[in-house]
């Protein structure tokens, strides 16, 4: 690929057939590129009206919201819309809480699924929270205990006759690394173990397959590649051949079978209901919707390819040094081998990221050495990729980031 031009990078994107796409967002303050999909993805243009006609709906229905409007709903129709991006079929997902709180739905029903045995399998590396989740679970279960992977070293083997699950992050939030849900799930069934994925780092960039890979449980957030909004609702994905299985630990009124009739004892709700717990977060649905909608109007495979090709196309940019000195790319070079982020390395670290945001570039920086460009095919352009790479080349020819405003930069 000739990518040394940014002519190049503009016939590309005359020639994409998501082209039309970025103009359904907002497009954040003139003359700033946001590489930030991996943490904030951009806002629907539709998302203030869909929250002004909620709020609109508040004003004047207030209690009535609930029988009149279809704030009931909204898990269920959202999952619905979400779920052919994962891959899944449209009763297998559901919106709701947080990752943090849906993971810890998933491994408990992974625990009361596997009675007898007593491993959970996770990797050193993971990101904190899922960590924290399933040690809190595994505190909660005698004899349960959290077995975790080093850096590098292969799970197939650490699979074994008293595996729950394995627990794993779809992509890793630092190096992008992404693995192969098809392979570690066949792993963990020939074991009679079952898989957690993590998607959160994928969902929305690359593709999961869920229902292909013959997956179990997942969960992801919904304000990343998404374009959920900020704070906004995640989402859990189960395997429908699993549901009458489960009956939920974290169980709440709204995954009853009969909510409004009160009663003491918990009945699970058919399917994915039994995984929602409380109130759903009506506002914040709204704003996901926004982006939901416009996720359905595009066709998941163009997507993902042009990811793809967005991620090479940093790469190779690297490579040929237009993104200046000292600087490579850290995350895998094959691009099914990698999730939604490119990550470079360069010693200068966080204050390469802070010198670049003042050159008009949005990037993120994880320790040790990650520097994280999140991408979207729904809104980068070819010539996006190639101008945030120009701009890095000028802050590292120009050292800009020496100045001792940087040094103190801090990793959010
Ligand atoms: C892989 C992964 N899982 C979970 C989370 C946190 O999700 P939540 O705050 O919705 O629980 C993050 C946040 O960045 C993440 O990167």
């Amino acid at each position: 690929m000739d990518v040394t031009t940014r002519q190049h990078c503009e016939a590309l994107d005359a020639a994409d057939p998501l082209r039309e796409i970025r103009a359904r967002f907002a497009p954040g303050v003139p003359g700033t590129l946001y590489f930030d999909a991996n943490s904030v993805g951009a806002m629907p243009l539709t998302a203030p009206q869909r929250l002004q006609h909620l709020i609109g709906e508040w004003q004047s229905l207030r209690r009535r919201g609930w029988s009149e409007s279809d704030w009931l709903a909204g898990p269920q129709r959202l999952g619905a819309k979400l779920a052919p991006l994962l891959g899944a079929a449209a009763d297998e997902v559901v919106v709701c809480d947080t990752t943090s709180i849906n993971l810890f739905k998933a491994l408990a029903a992974a625990v009361q699924l596997r009675p007898g045995r007593h491993r959970i399998v996770s990797e050193a590396a993971t990101f904190p929270t899922d960590l924290y989740v399933a040690q809190g679970l595994a505190g909660l279960r005698e004899g349960v205990t959290l077995h975790l992977l080093e850096e590098g070293a292969a799970i197939e083997p650490a699979i074994d006759d008293d595996t729950i699950a394995l627990s794993l992050s779809f992509v890793d939030y630092r190096s992008a690394r992404r693995h192969d849900i098809r392979a570690l799930t066949r792993a963990a069934h020939a074991r009679g173990a079952l898989v957690i994925w993590d998607l959160s780092h994928g969902a929305g960039a690359v593709a999961c397959d869920l229902d292909a890979a013959d997956a179990d449980l997942a969960v992801g957030c919904g304000y990343k590649y998404l374009c959920g909004g900020p704070g906004g609702p995640a989402y859990i994905f189960a395997a429908r051949r699993l549901h009458d299985a489960i009956r939920p630990a974290l169980a709440g009124w709204m995954g009853h079978a009969a909510p409004f009739k009160f009663t003491t004892g918990y009945e699970p709700a058919p399917g994915m209901g039994r995984f929602l717990v409380a109130t759903p977060a009506v506002l914040a649905n709204a704003v996901f919707e926004a982006a939901l909608d416009i996720w359905a109007a595009v066709d998941p495979r163009a997507v993902f390819r042009k990811h793809d090709a967005l991620g090479d196309l940093l790469g190779a940019l690297v490579d040929r040094g237009v993104g200046g000195p000292g600087v490579s790319v850290a995350s895998p070079r094959a691009a099914e081998r990698r999730g939604g982020f490119v990550a470079l390395k360069h010693a200068g670290g966080a204050a390469v990221v802070a010198a670049l945001a003042d050159a008009g570039v949005i990037a993120s920086f994880r320790a040790p050495d990650s520097l994280r460009f999140g991408l979207s095919a729904l809104y980068h352009r070819h010539v996006d990729i190639w101008d945030a790479a120009a701009r890095l080349g000028e802050v590292l020819r120009n050292e800009t980031w020496r100045a001792p405003k940087y040094q103190q930069a801090k990793a959010i």
